[in-house]
């Protein structure tokens, strides 16, 4: 299948580049924790990683928010936090793309109650035209339009996560696990 490509391979390169250029390290010198939302975000973690200074390693947690089809309908579940280190650390979530941002609101709450001292957002994609919850995202590749994206990570219904672009899925098909 042909999809329309929206964000070529080169260009989501250079600008985790870029993204990991602009991360400031934390006040207190120490590496941030880093923490990506998988599955979607697994490339771009592994990507913008290896640009950080130090190359720090990331953990994975798991979320998903219940809901029909591609429409998100708001509890978000979350697995893995219990197993994060946090506790006096800065936490860098890496996130693939930020739709509604309860899972960005849900995720950053809990940090902070395991004892995160902060909490800086890098996500690869935003679709601020589908915000419920007003997140604040300090870190952010591209704004996309309202439509479903699928590669890079990001996947409909458990396929197209291995393309080597973002592109448009023409009937707006998949799931909103992460
Ligand atoms: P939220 O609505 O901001 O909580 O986003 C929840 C999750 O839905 C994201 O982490 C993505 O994994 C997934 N998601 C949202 N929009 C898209 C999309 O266009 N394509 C693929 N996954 C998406």
């Amino acid at each position: 299948m042909q999809f329309e490509i929206l964000i070529p391979r080169a260009d989501l390169e250079r600008r985790a580049r870029e993204l990991a250029t602009a991360i400031a390290p934390p006040a207190d010198g120490a590496p941030p924790v880093v923490v990506a939302v998988l599955e979607g975000a697994r490339p771009f973690a592994d990507l913008l990683c290896r640009h950080l200074p130090g190359r720090p390693s990331w953990q994975g947690i798991r979320a998903s928010s219940y809901g029909d089809g591609t429409v998100s309908r708001g509890a978000v579940a979350v697995q893995g936090e219990e197993q994060l280190e946090v506790r006096g650390r800065t936490v860098l979530l890496v996130e693939d793309i930020v739709d509604t941002g309860r899972t960005v609101q849900r995720i950053r709450e809990s940090l902070f109650a395991r004892g995160a001292v902060a909490v800086q957002v890098a996500t690869l994609l935003s679709k601020p035209a589908r915000r419920v919850v007003p997140v604040v995202l300090e870190h952010v590749g591209f704004e996309v339009p309202d439509a479903f994206v699928i590669g890079f990570g990001m996947d409909a219904a458990g396929c197209y996560r291995d393309l080597p672009y973002v592109a448009i899925h023409p009937t707006e098909g998949g799931s909103r696990s992460a």
